[in-house]
């Protein structure tokens, strides 16, 4: 593995490598992303080797521009009413951090996406991304660059640690700045639906489009899953190793400090908390806090604690993606 920069003739050193059917780690603005061109069979598979990915979950593609999109999606599969809103979101949220569904070109491996008929494609507004796409002149295929099941990496340090020794480059392009993955959400279910919350709001997709659904289930164990039952809707998920509990203010306020507990409060505690505590945002500001969220819980994770008590955010806009990442951290 190389560090690179994120000067161009690093990124076209990268891209090169993506076009050989190499793996490249790269920022986006959403979280690190372990990539390969979504059109080879051998980087798709090395993408599941080094994550230890289950086959049945399906990756996001990652294009730089609307053009790609023909090369991918199957319009006369989409409807007149998905294809209005969908008009809609890319308009208002591309580039950005939402991925859509959307039903796929034969051409794209089954890989790729678990043998579905719909693929993830995502247009990430990160700079670095977008070049190393247009350099590659590829689709990338990535997932989050962790081991599969572990914390997400905002930082190219975080991808040095867990994925080092599996990826040929590594693109340094600092802290991610939203920290939490993209909304993925499914524009070809009647009615539509998010499957993942994350960096776009419910609010924000309602505001744009009326009502949709959400379909975000924790309560299905790892082991009894397929992608036919719901890809990406894993119980346990986005965990670090220390066991992490997660409880709403009240609970951790009247909860004895324990030798050795770290604890995660989303704002400040009304009252000093003893021991190894951090706060994801001092003042409740909800980006500041899911900017901070895998950041801090990969700190608090290497600190060797015997146990992580967090406290849950409050259940609007960012804070249903954090609440989100919570719950399936602390399932077991
Ligand atoms: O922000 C992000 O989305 C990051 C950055 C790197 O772009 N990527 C990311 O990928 O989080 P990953 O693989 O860790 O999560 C992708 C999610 C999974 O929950 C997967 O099941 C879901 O998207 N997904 C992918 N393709 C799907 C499909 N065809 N239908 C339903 N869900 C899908
Ligand atoms: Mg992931």
């Amino acid at each position: 593995m190389e560090l690179l920069s994120s000067s161009d003739d690093d990124i076209r050193r990268a891209a090169a490598a993506i076009s050989a059917g190499g793996l490249v780690a790269f920022p986006t603005e959403t979280v690190y992303g372990l990539g390969g061109d979504a059109f080879s069979s051998k980087a798709l598979a090395g993408i599941f080797e080094a994550k230890n990915r289950p086959f049945f979950d399906p990756l996001i593609i990652h294009i730089a521009g609307l053009d790609a999109l023909d090369s991918l999606v199957k319009w006369d599969a989409l409807s007149s009413a998905a294809r209005k809103k969908f008009d809609i979101l890319i308009k208002n949220f591309w580039p950005g951090p939402l991925t859509l569904i959307l039903p796929k070109r034969s051409g794209l491996p089954d890989l790729a996406n678990a043998g579905l008929p719909a693929a993830a494609i995502r247009f990430s507004s990160n700079l670095t991304a977008q070049k190393l796409i247009r350099f590659s002149g590829r689709a990338i295929a990535a997932p989050s660059a962790n081991p599969f099941g572990c914390l997400s990496p905002t930082r190219a340090e975080h991808v040095v640690s867990q994925l080092g020794s599996k990826v040929d480059f590594i693109i340094e392009g600092g802290r991610t700045d939203i920290g939490l993955e993209s909304t993925v959400f499914d524009i070809t279910a009647e009615p539509c639906r998010i499957l993942r919350p994350g960096g776009i709001s419910r609010d924000e997709i309602e505001k744009s489009i009326g009502p949709v659904e959400i379909f975000s289930r924790t309560d299905i164990p790892n082991d009894t899953l397929n992608a036919a039952q719901s890809p990406g809707q894993f119980k346990n998920h986005y965990a670090p190793r220390t066991p992490l509990s997660l409880h709403t203010s009240v609970e951790l306020a009247a909860l004895p400090v324990s030798q050795n507990e770290g604890r995660l409060y989303f704002s400040k505690p009304p009252d000093a908390v003893p021991g190894t505590v951090r706060i994801l945002s001092g003042t409740g500001d909800m980006k500041e806090a899911a900017a901070n969220f895998f950041d801090i819980l990969h700190e608090l994770d290497s600190l060797g604690l015997t146990c992580i008590r967090a406290e849950q955010a409050p259940q609007y806009g960012l804070g249903a993606a954090i609440n989100d990442r919570l719950r399936r951290a602390s399932a077991r």
